[in-house]
């Protein structure tokens, strides 16, 4: 046994294990198709984390079109759709870790800035997420289903590249 993590890129395989880490994790739950459809959409921003070769956690994301929060010109942005670490394996760095990579991926894409929705009493992920950057942009009341609000958060890219692999 090691405390190790690795990150690498989903594979099909993985679904049933991101499925499931995603049921234990969160309360929005979603069918097979709509992560195999971000995986097909941005298969190098979907990323998945290992500890002695068991699957502890992931990440999904889309490329969007908008105008930017920081601006008033059309963008690329990244957004986190997902994210989450088991239980047993948080407070190890494995979040920040698979959510940094994530980043690096949405930057390869062309997104030169990101964004998320997270549940306001979720004091460990907003943190997670200050600590990387991104800060509260508004909150939307009653987002979710059983009517808490979100934080939308946001953060501008370090590295943003050129790229128009993602078109939509
Ligand atoms: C949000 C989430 C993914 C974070 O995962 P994580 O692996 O615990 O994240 P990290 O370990 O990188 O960071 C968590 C905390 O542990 C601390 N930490 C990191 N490495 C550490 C270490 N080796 N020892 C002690 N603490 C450590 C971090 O500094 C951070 O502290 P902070 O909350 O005071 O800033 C996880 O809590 C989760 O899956 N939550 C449920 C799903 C969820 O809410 N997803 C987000 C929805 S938008």
């Amino acid at each position: 046994m090691t405390e190790a993590y690795s990150i690498r890129q989903f594979n099909t395989d993985d679904i049933k294990h991101v499925v499931q880490i995603n049921k234990e994790c969160l309360p929005e739950n979603y069918p097979d198709q709509f992560f195999l459809g971000l995986y097909y959409h941005a298969p190098k921003a979907f990323l998945v984390a290992e500890v002695d070769s068991k699957l502890v956690g992931y990440i999904m994301c889309r490329i969007e079109r908008g105008i930017s929060s920081f601006g008033r010109l059309p963008v690329k942005k990244g957004h986190i759709v997902s994210v989450a670490v088991l239980h047993s394996q948080r407070h190890k760095g494995i979040g920040t870790a698979i959510i940094k990579a994530g980043l690096r991926a949405m930057e390869e894409y062309g997104a030169s800035e990101f964004f998320l929705e997270v549940r306001k009493g979720n004091e460990d992920a907003v943190s997670v997420y200050e600590n990387l950057g991104f800060s509260v942009r508004r909150v939307l009341r009653g987002y979710y289903r059983d009517g808490e609000d979100a934080y939308l958060m946001v953060a501008k890219a370090e590295n943003p590249v050129e790229a128009d692999i993602i078109d939509e």
